[in-house]
């Protein structure tokens, strides 16, 4: 797999790039970024709220309609309590803070994982924030919070099964009518999946959604992102050819 901080090849003249739709990121080094500065790791939590105002900014820049980020996972609990706290604060205030430019702005929130575990106050904030953005269809910004890929899987099976036992539906079923159980039900599957920080895995994350995206890993830390990051990211992904299992049309 290429990596983002590889010399990129210009886009030939004449060649229109291609802007993925649906862009995924894996925000990480956010603990790593405060260690290196003597700086608790809440700090690099904090600096990872103001690179995702830039990259939600960038993104709807360059025309990517769609950006979902990774908040907190489902196995994010197993953090000391404080770090956990300053996680969902962060969360509350980011909400708070730019729920009514982001309305002005015609982006539509959309928070995915488990409702359940969320504290009430934040619960109901988020839900806020969907309410009122529903029909804005300039840019979807998608937030993770308590969120496992197999977590959202097993729900999206309980509810089917729940469906089929009720007899409101056949248990034959199509892929795209599984993934309407999903979280991301009304999303189209992401196109390409940055993760930041040298790391190479998922871990957990869209992993149905994720079947056939471009997947990038970049050195840079997550506080440091920013818009040159996205942009170089979508020149590698330019460079890509996406088949979907197909063979290319030169044959190879
Ligand atoms: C991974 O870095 C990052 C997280 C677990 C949280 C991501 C959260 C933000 C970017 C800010 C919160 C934003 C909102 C909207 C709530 P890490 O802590 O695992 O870093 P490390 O691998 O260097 O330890």
């Amino acid at each position: 797999m290429s990596r983002a901080s590889a010399p990129l090849n210009p886009i030939p003249v004449g060649q229109q790039p291609v802007v993925p739709k649906h862009v995924a990121i894996i925000m990480d080094g956010n603990g790593r970024w405060a260690t290196a500065r003597h700086l608790p790791r809440t700090a690099g939590h904090e600096r990872g709220v103001e690179a995702l105002r830039r990259t939600v900014d960038a993104a709807g820049d360059l025309g990517i309609r769609y950006l979902t980020v990774f908040s907190f996972s489902t196995e994010n609990w197993r953090r000391p309590a404080a770090e956990v706290n300053t996680l969902f604060g962060l969360l509350k205030a980011y909400v708070q803070r730019d729920l009514s430019r982001l309305k002005d702005e015609g982006v539509r929130i959309r928070i995915i994982g488990q409702r359940a575990g969320l504290p009430a106050d934040i619960a109901s904030l988020v839900s806020k924030a969907e309410e009122e953005t529903r029909t804005n269809t300039e840019f979807n910004l998608t937030i993770a919070f308590n969120y496992g890929s197999r977590d959202e899987i097993l729900r999206a099976a309980s509810a089917l099964a729940r469906d089929v036992k009720s007899g409101l539906r056949d248990p034959d079923i199509t892929e795209n009518e599984f993934a309407g159980y999903l979280d991301t039900g009304d999303l189209p599957d992401p196109d390409l999946l940055i993760r930041t920080s040298g790391e190479f895995r998922i871990s957990n994350f869209l992993l149905w959604q994720a079947a056939y995206a471009e997947f990038l890993f970049c050195d840079v830390l997550w506080p440091d992102f920013g818009r040159s990051h996205l942009e170089d990211a979508l020149k590698c992904y330019n460079e890509r050819e996406r088949r979907y299992g197909a063979v290319s049309p030169g044959g190879g």
